[in-house]
């Protein structure tokens, strides 16, 4: 271990600005409108950066959060059962307008947390500074797009249609219960790209904050607790299997939203009693390949594969995880890219330029290493200059070569900084590697040759989400859908999707005759219905 020996930095040396300075005991959890505080057990928030204490690595615990148990996960889902009151409740019947006004002010006041949040987002995942604050930003913005989208959607709804002699209006109504969980590498904005396109529509949630990622809600509970009525939105914490396992069991939940793993997901859905009841809304495993042709501008395409395979530390859903490079073009291919992450700076969250960075998830480094050894039992060698070299949280990135079919890292799904390269003669092999791939989120084509690229496009248009030319795999902008094939996803989301994903469509109609237009028209010129209207929302 020479690369990474000073890697952890000792308290002295954590600029002020960043310093936590006191643990954070995190006690209270929300439920029907109180911030209720736990007194049990309570888990332990270990940070990825790890403390330097002059003569050795330490463990560095930075928080506690409540282990919650069954019995208070279901006190939550009561309250939110009780809050939709099958429908019937404040909050599903509230007008469009009111619930806006109620989002809007959530988002005025969690503006006034960004800087706590991305502070503690830097420390609970170890993401680095405009990362974290673009994750902040992003999640408001994704709010204010989503407030707008569902004026429009209102907006486009607001007519008649007449076919066949009967008069018609639809309107998206919410679904139920929802149950959000979202994953630790953006536990802010994954996990409000549901929570926030639920509640607008109506639905009443539980929110259980990812595994990684947890401390930064602790801000926000008091915004949620004084922007919405109670019920509406509940706050648990603590182990899956205690808490979300024994709220599907009760077939209470009517719409699952949870980004992670596909076992994750089957594990929680299989425990619903009444499985046509659940709606699920799933972001899940991805193994998207970049496919570099042989007339590939290769500068550009190292200098995407590079952001693609390890921005934060390639622990992003869409990350490149398997590159596939035409023979002809391999060496200087490999030469430029291993050139490029020679050039990554290793570092802690805050420092600048800072590009790759500690590893949340216990156990990881040994994960990778574990990877990285099969690999090269099997024929592979790293090929730059400390790659794999560990230190406690810290992996230096690692670029793989030649891998091949028989390695786990051709077909796992490593979410870390391990780069695998394959080399192809002819362009079928990869294209059967994506056919017959379990995974199928999205894939990058470098090249310039279009008749190659169109026969690719309509080679793998059935097989993935997104098809990205000449640029990295990624989710936005977030207009526009993302979603997944396979075992990668279910449902669409974007800003306009995810209203969709967390509403059903009501259709009101009558026969087209005298006495049901008038009624109708009462309707709709005396404001008696919050639903068959016609109204603008500015
Ligand atoms: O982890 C999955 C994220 O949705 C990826 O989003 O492509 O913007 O990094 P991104």
């Amino acid at each position: 271990m020479t690369m990474l020996k000073n890697i952890f930095p000792q308290v002295s040396e954590i600029p002020n600005e960043w310093q936590l300075n006191e643990l954070i005991e995190q006690r209270e959890y929300l439920v029907n409108g109180e911030l209720r505080i736990w007194e049990g057990p309570m888990n332990e928030v270990v940070s990825p950066v790890s403390i330097n204490n002059g003569t050795s690595v330490v463990k560095n615990i930075i928080g506690t959060t409540p282990l919650l148990t069954q019995k208070e996960s279901l006190e939550a889902l009561d309250a939110a059962v009780s809050a939709y009151n099958n429908g019937t409740g404040e909050w599903p019947t509230m007008s469009i307008t009111k619930r806006i006004t109620h989002i809007e002010q959530f988002l005025l006041e969690m503006k006034k947390q960004r800087g706590i949040v991305v502070k503690l987002l830097m420390w609970e995942i170890g993401k680095n500074l405009p990362d974290s604050e673009k994750e902040f930003d992003r999640t408001c913005i994704y709010i204010e797009d989503t407030i707008k989208e569902l004026k429009k959607l209102d907006h486009d709804n607001s007519n008649f249609d007449v076919e066949e002699g009967v008069i018609a209006q639809t309107r998206r109504v919410p679904l139920g219960v929802a149950l959000c969980m979202g994953p630790y590498n953006y536990p802010l904005n994954e996990t409000f790209t549901t929570l926030i396109p639920a509640l607008i529509m109506g639905n009443t949630v539980v929110f259980k904050p990812a595994k990684y990622g947890v401390l930064f809600i602790k801000p926000l509970l008091t915004v949620f607790k004084t922007c919405f009525p109670k019920g509406v939105i509940n706050i648990i914490y603590g182990k899956g299997r205690e808490t979300v396992g024994a709220l599907m069991e009760t077939g209470k939940i009517d719409v699952f939203a949870f980004i992670g793993t596909n076992k994750g997901a089957s594990d929680i859905k299989r425990l619903h009693p009444k499985p046509n009841r659940l709606r699920s809304v799933l972001g899940l495993d991805a193994k998207n390949p970049a496919i570099v042709l042989p007339d590939a501008d290769i500068e550009n395409a190292v200098s995407e594969c590079v952001a693609g395979s390890l921005s934060y530390n390639g622990q992003r859903c869409t990350a490149l995880k398997i590159i596939f490079v035409q023979e002809n073009i391999l060496e200087e291919f490999i030469k430029k890219f291993v050139d490029g992450v020679s050039k990554l700076k290793c570092g802690m969250p805050w420092e600048k330029d800072v590009k790759i960075t500690p590893l949340p998830e216990p156990g990881k480094t040994d994960y990778l290493t574990g990877l990285l050894n099969d690999a090269k039992l099997l024929g592979a060698s790293v090929l730059n200059e400390n790659g794999g070299e560990v230190n406690d949280t810290f992996f230096y990135p690692a670029v793989l070569h030649p891998v091949n079919s028989q390695m786990r890292i051709y077909s796992e799904e490593q979410f870390g900084p391990l780069v695998p390269i394959v080399s192809y003669k002819n362009i079928d092999e990869v294209i059967d590697y994506v056919v017959q791939s379990n995974f199928g989120q999205q894939l990058s084509i470098f090249g310039k040759d279009s008749k190659l690229i169109g026969h690719l496009i309509d080679e793998m248009a059935n097989q993935v989400g997104r098809i990205n030319i000449n640029a990295q795999c990624q989710r936005g902008p977030d207009v526009f859908p993302f979603n997944g094939r396979k075992d990668s996803a279910e449902g669409t989301l974007s800003v306009n999707d995810a209203l969709r994903a967390f509403s059903i469509r009501i259709l009101i109609s009558t026969k087209d005759n005298a006495v049901n237009k008038e009624i109708v028209q009462t309707i709709v010129r005396e404001h008696q219905s919050n639903y068959l209207r016609l109204d603008y929302i500015f």
